[in-house]
């Protein structure tokens, strides 16, 4: 029996991992330990994203909870050596590129474990992103890396990573999305909000280079007061953000505009019920590109660059800056109904599973 920990740590991980988590499950050749690093801590952060995924409670967390680049990580590493010293996995797999993704790679790599990596090889080519050092980071690192769209198998090569350690397997957050389908259409989040279908647009913000200059952000509460003018926006609260918000005294500028609703983050069944009906999102998370992409809704990355360019290229996702937002939404075109990216077909954890078993039968029988 092959023991695989799976490591989940913050919002963007749990819908990397739930999937996978349930193929694994299946498996009668591995045991899965899902390890909660504990980066994201809130119930709405964490919990509730359980919960929607029916994934259950973490076998180990490592408790991290917030902290500097340097304090989480090092947190992280120090609990997840700690565990691994006392119960070693043969494999680890680590998902996406927060902190936490990062230091459970460094820690498997000096004692010499197995790790792969869920969604390798995506590049901004911008190291001012904490996200861009860990994606670099973690792919030079890991024996397995499974990337979401071909342009990762080019950045890999280029960057010299040998050949047979790359593997296109799709974009996993697709097959979550197929597994809630159901109780995503069914949810009723756009009927308590009051929102008519296509009436309305979501923001998502909470990247440092958008929220943690003051400057910057004035400017884009600026830009979003403009399209609310004539657009409903509702607007989910990253902490993050909700705290620049109010150091910044925008906070009563937000609210007191009557086209904003503010609402607390949402778990992933009604923020998808959400982005269903949206006429546009506007926003600066990675993820919400790809899901975008996906189901051919219009959005707005306030972005100057993106790790996930078949977003733009074959997606409905454009690149701006704040100065352009108002107009970006005015000249907004509904994109065409298009075939998604090769292997955005909700299988890509089958492919993990199999590529998974493929190389522990090579270490297995060497
Ligand atoms: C992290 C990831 C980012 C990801 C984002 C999604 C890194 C470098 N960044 O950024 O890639 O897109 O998660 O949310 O790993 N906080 C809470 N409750 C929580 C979690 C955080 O209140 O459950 C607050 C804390 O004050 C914390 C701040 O939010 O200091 C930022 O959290 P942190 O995990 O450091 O980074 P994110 O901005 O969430």
């Amino acid at each position: 029996m092959v023991t695989v920990d799976l490591i989940a740590a913050a919002r963007p991980n749990f819908m990397k991992v739930a999937p996978l988590y349930h193929a694994l499950t299946q498996e009668s050749w591995c045991r899965v330990r899902l390890v909660h690093t504990g980066q994201h801590y809130d119930k709405n952060m964490s919990d509730d994203f359980f919960k929607d995924f029916s994934l259950p409670k973490p076998d180990v967390h490592l408790g991290v909870g917030s902290g500097t680049h340097a304090e989480q990580t090092a947190g992280v590493m120090i609990a997840y050596e700690r565990t691994c010293m006392e119960s070693r996995p043969d494999w680890t797999v680590v998902v996406g590129d927060v902190n936490s993704t990062l230091a459970c790679s460094l820690v498997c790599a000096k004692l010499g474990i197995r790790v792969a990596h869920l969604e390798a090889g995506l590049r901004s080519r911008d190291r001012t992103m904490p996200e861009e050092i860990n994606r670099i980071v973690t792919d030079s690192l890991a024996d397995v890396l499974w990337t979401p769209s071909v342009d990762g198998n080019e950045n890999l090569i280029a960057e010299g990573i040998p050949k047979e350690r790359i593997e296109f397997v799709g974009n996993i957050m697709i097959d979550s999305f197929e597994m809630l389908r159901d109780k995503i259409v069914a949810d009723d989040t756009q009927n308590a909000l009051g929102l008519d279908p296509g009436g309305y647009g979501v923001i998502t913000l909470h990247r440092p280079s958008n929220v943690d200059d003051h400057e910057k952000l004035e400017t884009i509460i600026g830009a979003l007061c403009k399209v609310a003018d004539d657009l409903p926006i509702i607007f989910p609260l990253h902490p993050r953000t909700r705290v620049r918000l109010a150091e910044s005294s925008l906070d009563a500028r937000v609210e007191a505009h009557a086209g904003i609703t503010l609402i607390e983050p949402l778990s992933y069944i009604p923020f998808m019920n959400l982005v269903l009906g949206a006429k546009v999102i506007i926003t600066d998370s990675g993820g919400i590109q790809e899901e975008t992409t996906y189901l051919g809704i219009p959005c707005l990355t306030l972005r100057e660059n993106t790790e996930r360019p078949i977003t733009v290229s074959q997606g409905s996702n454009h690149l701006l800056g704040p100065a352009d937002l108002e107009d970006g939404v005015r000249t907004l075109v509904i994109p065409q109904a298009q075939r998604p990216p090769r292997y955005w077909d909700g299988k890509t954890a089958n492919r993990v599973v199999e590529s998974l078993r493929r190389k522990v039968d090579i270490r297995l029988e060497p």
